[in-house]
């Protein structure tokens, strides 16, 4: 199986996850498109979704399923959403598609975090893959000192304003061995938004797509 028929697998395998009748915190990325497509094609019905960005909004209301706004709901049971690297504990790299701050917030309004991911995106360390973290554009200067201070190189990524109106930075060369902390820590900068580590908010379970199948991860 290729990376996209891992993606549907594990895009269809989460419809398990869906709290039918309830409303569902839907993420963002090539492998949430999956799910919201096999959603769509499931007959499941939900009240609605709120959504971590545009691209998801879209797509879920191509499908006739309502979005709603995140400041329409107190709580959601479930949200699900992709990741760039997640480890052995749950922790996670996100915002490869600029999208983390809503992520962060959608699944903040969540009890469980369901991540679904293909093998490739599980790790021993998180950092490998170029960190991003969402910015005030004004700072990007002082923030990539402050990253290359702690061994970081950082990128503004060219051409991308992001759903908030903040530009990204991705860091290369970070070796992020206590995410709680580096969360904590990165968190304080002033001009960052968002770091796209989710450590507080981490998976509670992981749907890995591997060739053997989906396999479940529980953290
Ligand atoms: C979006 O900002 C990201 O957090 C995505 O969830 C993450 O990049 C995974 O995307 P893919 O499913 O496209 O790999």
């Amino acid at each position: 199986m290729n990376q996209d028929q891992l993606k549907q697998l594990v895009g269809r395998a989460a419809l398990d996850y869906v709290p039918a009748g309830q409303i569902l915190g839907v993420g963002t990325g090539s492998t949430v498109d999956c799910f919201i497509d096999a959603l769509a094609a499931s007959g499941i019905q939900i009240p609605g979704a709120v959504s971590s960005s545009e691209r998801s909004t879209q797509r879920l209301a191509k499908h006739g399923i309502k979005v709603l706004d995140a400041a329409e709901v107190t709580r959601l049971a479930v949200y699900i959403d992709g990741a760039d690297e997640i480890d052995g504990r749950g922790f996670m790299v996100k915002g490869g598609g600029a999208a983390l701050t809503r992520e962060k917030i959608v699944a903040d309004l969540a009890d469980q975090f369901v991540c679904i991911a293909d093998a490739s995106k599980l790790v021993q360390t998180l950092g490998a893959f170029p960190l991003p973290v969402e910015i005030i554009p004004m700072a990007a200067a002082q923030l990539t000192r402050r990253f290359a201070e702690i061994g970081g190189k950082a990128q503004l990524r060219g051409g991308v304003v992001t759903d908030n109106g903040g530009h990204i930075l991705d860091v290369t060369g970070l070796s992020i061995t206590d995410p709680l902390a580096f969360e904590n820590d990165v968190n304080q900068w002033p001009g960052v938004v968002t770091v796209g580590v989710f450590a507080h908010h981490k998976a509670s379970v992981c749907l890995l797509g591997g060739a053997d199948g989906v396999k479940t991860l529980k953290f």
